[in-house]
């Protein structure tokens, strides 16, 4: 029997994992600080009865050497994420955090299996694009310049011209264009790193934007699904950055965690940076009109000339590495939204946190404006 260790096991894909694992017969540790941004509410009443659930802070030192005593497999799921206004934290929940764990690990000489640590396609500067001159591109970040001058397109970096999106591989430049992104390289980058000289299998796999029942109600800063849910049901409008035509490729958890499960069991991604998604890009306006037409709540988004800078454009996974390896998606974006909807549904007060945040995140210098043209 194969004993885990969940970190951020009461999250979103944590617990989704947590439960998997309980169901395929492995014995599983939980251990999570119950971030308040995301819980609210305190403790989730989700987390699976079978698991040891220890409320904990990964960068406490003492903390993450018990939880990993007699663990075969760490997910590392624990993370600092979305569009919030610090910087420090995220260091320091996420790269520090990962570099502290690693360091326990070899300090105690603990005999772990692998490790597979939740990376992010947000990792990349920008998806890949086709220019019709050039074929497949790899277009930097958009210039901040660019964008205040309300130009969303991602122009090929030879020619100039606008590019088409194409699915990103593995291989496309790794930046990390926001503080969490660039943790999230931190992240993927020790333990691959680590797990080659210690000879601890590793995988990152680099998650698409990930929803589904469970995702946290209260933070405003991250989960577009989510976000929109909790504006639509308080009869507020959905807030699109840019002009909403940006594509994000949207994984439904239970599939992030059947990912998860197949990176333990097989060895064919051991060592490897793994993009897990569907491969087909959805604008964000669609995702919008899909949570109100499911709501039925007629009320259109708006698009305030808002962006955030370091954002990409376009992202769609190609999914080829993992789904070579066995990964193919269950659920499709209209079963996944419903059964996020009626998981909403049962949750018994759904406050809107968006409008606060907003201000922040614009005082903060996170949401631009576009520069109005001079009379
Ligand atoms: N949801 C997505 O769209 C998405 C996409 C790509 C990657 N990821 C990555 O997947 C992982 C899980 O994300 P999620 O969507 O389930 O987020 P989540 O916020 O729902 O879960 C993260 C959990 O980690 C816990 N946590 C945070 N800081 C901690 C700390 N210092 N010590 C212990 N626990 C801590 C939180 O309390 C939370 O329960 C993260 O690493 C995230 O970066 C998520
Ligand atoms: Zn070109």
């Amino acid at each position: 029997m194969k004993r885990a260790l969940v970190t951020g096991g009461a999250g979103l894909i944590g617990s989704h994992l947590a439960d998997l694992l309980v169901r395929e017969g492995w014995t599983v540790r939980v251990l999570d600080n119950l971030e308040p941004q995301t819980h609210r509410r305190g403790k989730p009443d989700w987390i699976n009865k079978h698991v040891e659930f220890v409320e904990g802070d990964l960068r406490d030192r003492e903390t993450i050497s018990a939880a990993l005593d007699k663990i075969d497999i760490v997910f590392h799921e624990a993370a600092y994420g979305g569009y919030m206004p610090e910087i420090a934290k995220y260091v320091h929940v996420n790269s520090f955090g990962t570099a502290q764990m690693l360091e326990v690990i070899r300090e105690k000489k603990l005999s772990i299996q692998k490790i597979i640590v939740a990376s992010s396609q947000a990792v990349y500067s920008e998806g890949a694009g086709i220019c019709p001159n050039h074929g497949l591109v790899f277009p930097p970040v958009r210039p901040i310049e660019q964008l205040r001058k309300g130009d969303w397109e991602v122009h090929c970096p030879i020619c100039g011209a606008i590019t088409k999106s194409a699915p990103t591989p593995e291989n496309a430049p790794v930046g990390g264009e926001t503080v969490y992104g660039l943790t999230k390289v931190d992240q993927e980058k020790l333990v691959l790193l680590w797990g080659k000289q210690m000879g601890i299998p590793a995988v990152a796999l680099r998650y698409s934007c990930t929803y589904g029942p469970r995702q946290s109600i209260f933070n405003p800063y991250t989960g577009v699904i989510a976000i929109f849910c909790t504006r639509l049901l308080n009869n507020l409008p959905p807030v699109l950055y840019e002009d909403g035509e940006q594509t994000r490729d949207f994984s439904f958890v239970e599939d992030i965690a059947r990912a998860n499960l197949l990176a333990a069991e097989t060895d064919k991604l051991d060592g490897l940076a793994v993009n897990v998604g569907c491969g087909k890009g959805t604008t964000i306006r669609e995702i919008a009109d899909r949570v109100s037409d499911a709501l039925k709540i007629d009320i259109e988004p708006e698009a305030r000339g808002e962006f955030r800078p370091g954002e990409m454009r376009h992202l769609t996974t190609d999914a080829t590495r993992v789904r070579a390896a066995g990964y193919e998606p269950h659920v499709d974006l209209a079963t996944g939204i419903a059964r996020y909807l009626d998981w909403i549904r049962s949750q018994f007060s759904v406050r809107d946190y968006f409008s606060e945040a907003a201000t922040i995140l614009r005082n903060k210098g996170i949401v631009h404006q576009v520069e109005r043209a001079r009379q």
